[in-house]
C-alpha cells in the first residue's frame, strides 16, 4: 500500500491506527454498496414482469429479522464509534514529556519557535521517537497544519491555542501543507517536517543562528516584560498592583466572580489580551489592554516567560 503515489508514507505513531480505521471504513462501505447494488440486479432479472407470472407477493412482517437489520447496523456503528474515539483520545492527549513548539500562521507562512530558541519559517526540525506539541495560533485568518506523512491536522486559529502533538517514527523529510483555505497564497503556504535522529537533531538544535533568531522564547519574552513595564504592577513578592507571575503557570486561580480556573497557555493569553475578562480575586480592574500592541509571537514569548518564573519569585 505504501508503494501507492497517492498514498503517504506513514511516519508517526498514530499513521498506522488512522489508516487501520480508515481501511475498516472503506471495506465497510464497499461491502454494503456490492452487496445491495447485487441484490437490486438479481432482483430485478428474477422478479422482472413476465407474461403468465404474477408475483404480486404477501408480506408478512418478522419482527426477528427487523430486530436483525437494526442490531447489525447498530453494532457497526458503535464499533466505529468506539474505534474512532479511541484514535480521537490518542491523538488530543499529548504526554507530559513532549517537546513543547510554539507556531504562528500568518498569512502566508508557518512561524515556529524552539523553546531553546531556534526559530525557523515554513520547516520544522524534530527528532524521531520523541513526541512532539506544538501550541498553534493565528496572526490574522484561520489556517490548518496539515503533515499527510503524519496523518494529523489541526487548525490554527486567531484569538487562541489549539495543540497537537505527534511521534515520528521513521526519519526524513514530509510535506507540511496549510489546509485551510487562507487567501490568494494560501497554495503557496508549504513547508516541509524533518524528522531526524536525536543526536542529528541535538546537533541542528545546538547549530548557529545569526543574531537575535536564536534567542530563548523565555529570555525574549522577559524583555518585552520589561519593555513594556509589566513588573512595576506584577512584583515577584506579590507587593503589586497586580498578582505576582511567579510559579502563576498551571496553578488554580481564584477570579473576583468566586470561579476558580487554571492558569494555561489560554488564559494568560486572555489576560494579556483582555486583562479584565477574568480578574483574580483582590484585584482592580486596572490593567491596560494590549490587544493590538503585540504579535502573536511576542504574546508566545511573554507565556514562555511566565512558564519560567518558579514559585520562589525568580524574577
Ligand atoms: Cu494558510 Cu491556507
Amino acid at each position: 500500500m505504501t508503494r501507492l503515489p497517492l498514498f503517504p508514507e506513514q511516519a508517526s505513531t498514530v499513521a498506522g491506527q488512522v489508516d487501520a480505521l480508515l481501511f475498516f471504513l472503506l471495506g465497510i462501505s464497499v461491502f454494503f454498496t456490492l452487496l445491495i447494488a447485487g441484490l437490486i440486479v438479481v432482483f430485478m432479472v428474477r422478479y422482472r414482469r413476465r407474461p403468465g407470472v404474477d408475483y404480486v407477493p404477501e408480506t408478512h412482517g418478522s419482527l426477528a429479522l427487523e430486530g436483525l437489520w437494526t442490531a447489525i447496523p447498530f453494532g457497526i456503528a458503535m464499533v466505529i464509534f468506539f474505534w474512532a474515539a479511541s484514535i480521537f483520545a490518542t491523538i488530543h492527549r499529548a504526554p507530559d514529556d513532549a517537546i513543547p513548539i510554539d507556531v504562528v500562521g500568518k498569512q502566508w507562512m508557518w512561524k515556529l519557535q524552539h523553546m531553546e530558541g531556534k526559530r525557523e519559517i515554513n520547516e520544522l526540525h524534530i527528532p524521531v521517537g520523541r513526541p512532539v506539541k506544538l501550541t498553534m495560533t493565528s496572526e490574522d485568518v484561520i489556517h490548518s497544519f496539515y503533515v499527510p506523512a503524519f496523518r494529523l491536522k489541526q487548525d490554527a486559529v486567531p484569538g487562541r491555542y489549539s495543540t497537537m502533538w505527534f511521534q515520528a517514527t521513521v526519519p526524513g523529510e514530509y510535506h507540511l501543507f496549510c489546509a485551510e483555505y487562507c487567501g490568494t497564497l494560501h497554495s503557496g503556504m508549504i513547508g516541509r517536517v524533518v524528522a531526524m535522529e536525536p543526536s542529528d537533531f541535538e546537533a541542528w538544535l545546538s547549530g548557529q543562528q545569526p543574531g537575535e533568531a536564536s534567542v530563548p522564547p523565555a529570555v525574549a519574552g522577559e524583555n518585552v516584560f520589561r519593555a513594556l513595564g509589566c513588573g512595576t504592577c506584577h512584583r515577584a513578592d506579590g507587593s503589586g498592583q497586580g498578582p505576582s507571575l511567579a510559579g502563576l503557570f498551571g496553578k488554580s486561580v481564584t477570579l473576583t466572580s468566586g470561579e476558580t480556573i487554571v492558569a494555561d497557555e489560554g488564559y494568560v493569553r486572555e489576560s494579556i489580551i483582555h486583562p479584565q475578562a477574568k480578574l483574580v480575586a483582590g484585584y482592580q480592574p486596572v490593567m491596560p489592554t494590549f490587544q493590538g500592541l503585540l504579535s502573536e509571537e511576542d504574546v508566545m514569548r511573554l507565556i514562555a516567560y511566565v512558564k519560567s518564573l518558579k514559585a520562589e519569585g525568580g524574577s
